[in-house]
């Protein structure tokens, strides 16, 4: 027991933050997040669902919410005092905060993954990754820390610092209270979560995916990266795939914004994260909008996955 019959798992983020003795700056600065996500579930719930009339880097259109969700946070950032160096999926350029790097973190985000699903009110989320200092561009191994908040019937923050990967949920009170601490993936998972046309994948992509309906294993697929991520943590099996496809041989998804901090987190669960070919976290980003497939889950049916692409492409 805590404070005043406060016990472990009602305690907020900040004071979880500090318990665990992470770094000041650190903790201030995943509290800016979260308390930025606060106006953006906000956003979500009551606001414009039209187009903005602009398109991001990758030649999308951008909605109103994914404007307003990355102003929401880049205006935290810029105010924090801890951020050297941001960089969003909805941006064409990294913006330089601070060119003192010294105690200092630089992030890269996606501010509302999966917006286009808002319409149809399915879920949908925000993605961060942190490193220590100025530099975006590097191997995702080397992030500090990364997170997630699920924008779903509740809205949730799924953290890890590198010990452990620790589940908030946002309360009455819009306060972020510990839900569960050191999720952990079993060896083997009985979900697939395929992104892309099935009809494009090439013969070990194809496979794997008999190779997992073969062993008994569920489809479940809600289009959403942060809601399907999180299904496959929360329930500890599965594995998600956005696969190199005929056409397309580096996938879909962003190695900034979206891979590395899933894989940085999945990995912290005990799970792993590749390309089909390599780890993810390995990846050295040449470009801001780096992309690449990705095989993501259970560490045994990565395994498998990467054992077929070997053998058939
Ligand atoms: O940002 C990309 C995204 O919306 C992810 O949330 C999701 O996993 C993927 O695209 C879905 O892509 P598709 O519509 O091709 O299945
Ligand atoms: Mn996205």
């Amino acid at each position: 027991m805590g404070e005043a019959g406060q016990t472990k798992f009602q305690m907020d983020l900040r004071r979880y933050l500090r318990e665990q003795e992470e770094d000041r700056n650190l903790t201030r600065l995943i509290c800016e997040i979260a308390d930025a996500s606060k106006y953006i579930v906000n956003s979500i719930r009551t606001g414009d669902l039209g187009v903005a009339g602009t398109s991001n880097l990758y030649g999308e259109d951008q909605l109103a919410l994914d404007v307003l969700s990355d102003r929401i946070l880049r205006k935290r950032l810029l105010h924090s005092g801890v951020v050297a160096n941001i960089v969003s999926e909805e941006t064409s350029d990294i913006i330089s905060i601070s060119t003192n790097f010294d105690g200092r973190y630089s992030v890269a985000y996606d501010p509302l993954d999966g917006s286009s699903l808002v319409d149809v009110n399915l879920a949908v989320g925000t993605i961060v990754s942190i490193y220590e200092g100025g530099e975006l561009l590097q191997p995702g191994r080397n992030q500090v820390a990364a997170l997630y908040i699920l924008y779903g019937p509740r809205t949730t923050l799924v953290y890890s610092t590198g010990r452990g990967v620790h589940e908030f949920a946002m309360n009455q009170l819009m306060e972020y209270t510990l839900v569960r601490e050191n999720v952990r993936m079993q060896p083997k998972g009985s979900i697939y979560s395929p992104g892309g046309q099935r009809n494009l994948y090439t013969p070990g992509t194809e496979s794997f995916v008999r190779y997992m309906e073969e062993n008994g294993a569920k489809l479940r697929y809600s289009g959403g990266f942060v809601p399907d991520i999180n299904q496959i943590l929360m329930k500890g099996k599965g594995v998600f795939m956005y696969p190199h496809l005929q056409g397309s041989p580096d996938g879909k998804l962003r190695l900034l914004y979206e891979l590395n901090p899933m894989s940085y987190l999945i990995e912290q669960a005990g799970g792993a994260a590749s390309t089909g070919r390599e780890r993810i976290l390995d990846l050295q980003p040449r470009q801001i909008d780096d992309r690449a497939p990705v095989f993501i889950g259970c560490k045994e049916d990565v395994a498998k996955a990467e054992e077929l692409i070997r053998a058939q492409g």
